[in-house]
């Protein structure tokens, strides 16, 4: 009795093992913006494709709307493992990189064509590996569009900003550019915009089309000037850790995926 006893243990045990190490590999990709955006739709996209295609080992859960983390939170998260992917704004690592800071000066860039030949230049691909030595990896870049300023009131010329209040993305570069026209930089999360707008705390922001949109800017904003001063671009990203342990082949498949959903995030931005 005592020898079946332990002979079905051990195969219980056996079970449980494989049983484990058969479970998908669970992915999370955490992001601030609205599902109806190039990124929600991007993120979104790269779920399916790994359903399609992997399912059996990895599984992708997607967090939009500031959900799980917000972008001043999600790469200290990600270090720790609590977050597999992310896609924080450019303007948002400088506390990892000062190479990505190039992004953020204003009317570097005549439109989105420019900014895609920089990103896929030399230069733009060597950039993908400036947060390595943080344990980041960046896997590749992804568009939203230019940016325009809202305001309670019209911005005609630069003059027009002094002494108003501006949310900013937290980038030193941003702020400078604010402060050269007399303006007040304050820099919030993006899931803080709506009401500090919408209660007046501040009296305008910077965003591309998209994010005013979804986030539905335009009803508490009654000014926006189309400025296109800047570009509001992501990196995506990932731990070291998470992604130099993945088997080769599931890296590879994965990444052929995320390409993918990139080209498609792309094709739907502005
Ligand atoms: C985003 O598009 O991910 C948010 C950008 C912002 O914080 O303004």
């Amino acid at each position: 009795m005592r020898l079946l006893t332990a002979a079905a243990t051990t195969l219980a045990l056996t079970l449980g093992a494989q049983f484990a190490a058969a479970a998908p590999i669970e992915l999370k990709f955490s992001h601030v913006v609205a599902e109806n955006t190039p990124k929600g739709q991007m993120a979104l996209k790269f779920r399916d494709l790994v359903a399609e295609r992997m399912g059996d080992k990895v599984e992708v859960k997607v967090f939009p709307n500031s959900q799980l983390f917000g972008d001043n939170k999600v790469l200290e998260a990600m270090l720790l493992g609590d977050v597999q992917m992310a896609a924080p704004s450019l303007s948002k690592f400088q506390k990892y990189t000062k190479s990505l800071q190039v992004f953020d000066l204003p009317f570097l860039f005549k439109d989105m064509e420019a900014v895609e030949r920089f990103q896929q230049s030399d230069k733009g691909q060597e950039l993908l590996n400036s947060l390595r030595k943080r344990g980041l990896v960046g896997l590749g870049y992804l568009h939203n569009g230019m940016k325009q300023l809202s305001a309670n009131d019209p911005l005609r010329v630069p003059a027009d900003a002094a002494g108003k209040k501006f949310r900013i993305m937290t980038s030193d570069v941003l702020q400078a550019q604010f402060e050269q026209v007399d303006a007040v930089p304050l820099k919030k999360p993006f899931s803080e915009v709506f009401t500090l707008l919408q209660t007046k705390a501040i009296d305008g922001a910077e965003n591309p089309w998209s994010n005013i949109y979804s986030k539905k800017f335009h009803e508490v904003q009654p000014y926006i000037t189309e400025t296109n001063h800047g570009v509001l671009d992501y990196l995506v990203v990932t731990s070291a850790e998470f992604w130099n342990g993945l088997d080769d082949d599931v890296r590879a498949e994965l990444k052929k995926a995320l390409d993918e959903s990139i080209a498609y995030g792309n094709s739907i931005s502005g």
